[in-house]
């Protein structure tokens, strides 16, 4: 095939699994400890706000302890360094992909370092507890809450991602189960879109057999592997 010019990248929990960040739906991940109706829907959350902000507050204290590794630092390299475009699409709430210096990041669910006002729908940095119900730096109203996605609401910025998918030609998926739609379904769509398709996970993934090519290994050792690959002119 020609030199790929556009890349979407697509990450989920596994690139900030050897970060020390639990992913969600391996032996011991996130569903297993809580369950997902409770923390992750907005039933959920009016049911038990109490709860729901106590997981997220816990969430967002863990991040800030963690560091990138080195598959987030890997990206980090290809976005300096590529000249054509990139889109780094993560389903993940924590802020690695930035600390590690990518700047074409789009946050799909969100992100635990943001506040969101359910009364005025603006966003806010926010490293704090949300538990003791601050008062939204905008309107004043104290109906401040996580700024993630939740099962049922929509993902941020779709019309972005497929304006990206649309033009790419390397779609490349890393270190996610495939489990979630939309998400689940980009490999599909860039496909049809005339991509070719990566898949970079420790194990085969749902979606597996999408992919024009599935590799297998810890996101530490593939990505900067594959980043190197990519940025290594072909003669
Ligand atoms: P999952 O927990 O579903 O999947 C993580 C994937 O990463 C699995 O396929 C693992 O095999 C793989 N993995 C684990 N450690 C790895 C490593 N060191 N290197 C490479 N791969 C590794 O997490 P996601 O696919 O991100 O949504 O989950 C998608 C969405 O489901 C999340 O964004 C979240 C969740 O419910 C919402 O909360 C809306």
């Amino acid at each position: 095939m020609s030199e790929p010019r556009n890349i979407v990248v697509l990450t989920g929990a596994g690139i900030s699994a050897e970060s020390g960040i639990d992913t969600f739906r391996d032996a011991g991940g996130l569903w297993e400890q809580h369950r997902v109706e409770d923390v992750a829907t907005p039933e959920g959350f009016a049911r038990d706000p109490e709860l729901v902000q106590r997981f997220y507050d816990a969430r967002r204290e863990a991040v800030q302890k963690v560091s990138p590794n080195p598959a987030h630092e890997a990206l980090a390299k290809l976005d300096a360094e590529w000249e054509g475009e990139l889109l780094i699409v993560t389903q993940n709430v924590d802020d690695l992909h930035e600390r590690a210096g990518a700047r074409r990041v789009l946050h799909m669910h969100g992100e635990l370092l943001s506040a969101l006002c359910a009364r005025c729908e603006a966003r806010h940095s926010w490293s704090e507890t949300l538990l003791d119900q601050p008062a939204c730096p905008g309107c004043g109203a104290q109906a401040l809450r996580p700024d993630v996605v939740w099962f049922g609401e929509m993902p941020y910025q779709m019309e972005r991602i497929y304006a990206h998918l649309r033009r790419a030609d390397l779609f490349v998926s890393i270190g996610t189960s495939g489990a979630v739609y939309p998400a689940a379904g980009f490999v599909r769509d860039a496909r049809e879109l005339g991509a070719r398709t990566l898949e970079l996970n420790l194990e085969r993934s749902e979606g597996s057999y999408w992919f024009n090519e599935s590799r297998q290994g810890r996101a530490s050792e593939l990505v900067p592997e594959w980043v190197k690959e990519i940025l290594t002119p072909s003669v």
